[in-house]
């Protein structure tokens, strides 16, 4: 299992995001959170400024959507170049349809899940989505303690993907740092978010080398 850090901009300078990219360049994906202030109570960007940073980076972008109505939404920001998008279950209304759609449009798939919210009811979407995203913290925020109650939703979400031969990556996002990390990748995960961990850290590009260094040591 190849080990990957999406550091997320929501930690950055909203007024220097081509440079903050630019500190990142050998990350794996920038994540951009979008949020609405309706699914969660903050508020961020969209696709005008996405549109924006997909001409300011070569490192693929991946955008975790906290918005209702993802249906309406998500296909726009797989057209507009994102190589990923996710859509939350507890947003869409029709998620099959719009995960095809992103697929349709060019972008891999994701679908999210609140930390209060099962995998097993959504263990047959599996096969429609290329990325499955366990929240680590209630999404809305940066720099939230990790949830460590979360762990074995992990692990029984890494059995189910197994448990079907299916190639979906296994993303976790919120409080992943240097101490949170290893446990995220024994649990089974993959794809690693990390907002305040690389932003607020001197050097943001050594933060995600010793992020990658650590889960990959623990991910074996
Ligand atoms: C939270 C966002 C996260 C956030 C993580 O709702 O989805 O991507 O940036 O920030 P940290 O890594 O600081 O918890
Ligand atoms: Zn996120």
């Amino acid at each position: 299992m190849a080990v990957q850090i999406a550091p997320s901009i929501l930690s950055a300078d909203f007024a220097r995001l081509a440079d903050e990219v630019a500190a990142v360049a050998d990350a794996d994906w920038i994540h951009v959170d979008v949020m609405d202030n309706h699914f969660v109570p903050n508020l961020t960007l969209g696709l005008p400024v996405v549109e924006a940073l997909l001409k300011a980076t070569p490192v693929p972008v991946d955008c975790h959507l906290m918005i209702e109505d993802p249906d309406r939404w998500a296909p726009g920001y797989a057209e507009a170049g994102a190589a990923s998008v996710t859509i939350h279950v507890e947003a869409a209304s029709a998620p099959i349809r719009t995960l095809r759609e992103i697929r349709a449009a060019g972008a891999r798939a994701g679908l999210a899940l609140n930390p209060g919210t099962a995998v097993e009811p959504y263990a047959d979407l599996l096969t429609e989505i290329d990325m499955l995203l366990v929240m680590t913290v209630e999404p809305g925020f940066g720099g939230q303690p990790f949830l460590d109650v979360v762990l074995p939703k992990i692990r029984r979400a890494r059995d189910l993907i197994k448990g079907r031969d299916l190639d979906v990556w296994l993303q976790v996002d919120g409080g992943v740092n240097t101490e949170t990390i290893e446990r995220c990748a024994e649990a089974g995960a993959d794809v690693f978010v990390a907002g305040s961990a690389v932003y607020s850290a001197d050097d943001p590009a050594e933060a995600v080398r010793s992020l990658r260094a650590r889960a990959a040591r623990a991910s074996g």
